[in-house]
């Protein structure tokens, strides 16, 4: 009787641990972005001159995306959403005006960067930073 409990107990177990796995592993929901932002020219591509792209980097998406964009900054474990590599093939093969509209208008836990950021040459100077990551 006591072993009978005890596996119901441990399958109990077994079953809400794998639940568990399942709800913060969930991947990423497909992220729309409009089509006038997914086609929007950067006209600054690939000058980061001044480092002006790489100074807000650091002061507003470290925290949360890591320093080299790996997703392991000191806010990435309060987060539940997947957070992708910045790094990696399937951030970088969007195009820049995804990238711009992902990270400066941002969805549910991803921030909303237009009161912050609000020049579009520094806007796209961050896009040409998260580039410059990959490198
Ligand atoms: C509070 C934490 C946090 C901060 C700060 C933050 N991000 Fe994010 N970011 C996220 C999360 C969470 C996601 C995933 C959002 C989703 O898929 O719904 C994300 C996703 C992104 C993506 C989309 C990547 C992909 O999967 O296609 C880009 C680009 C991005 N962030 C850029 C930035 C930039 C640029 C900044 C700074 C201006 C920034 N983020 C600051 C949490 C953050």
């Amino acid at each position: 009787m006591k072993t009978k409990l005890n596996s119901i107990l441990s399958i109990g177990f077994m079953v809400v641990f794998m639940l568990a796995l399942v709800a913060f592993t969930a991947p990423q929901d497909d992220w729309e972005v409009p089509a006038e932002y997914k086609t929007m020219e950067n006209e600054f591509a690939g000058e980061d001159e001044d480092g002006i792209g790489e100074d807000l980097y650091k002061q507003h998406c470290k925290s949360c995306h890591g320093k080299e964009g790996y997703g392991d900054g000191t806010k990435a474990n309060e987060i539940e959403t997947e957070m992708r590599d910045l790094t990696s093939e399937e951030v970088q093969s969007q195009s820049d005006g995804e990238l711009f509209y992902k990270g400066i208008i941002g969805r549910d836990e991803m921030p909303n960067f237009e009161k912050k950021i609000k020049d579009d040459e520094d806007r796209w100077m961050l896009v040409n930073y998260m580039r410059a990551l990959a490198n």
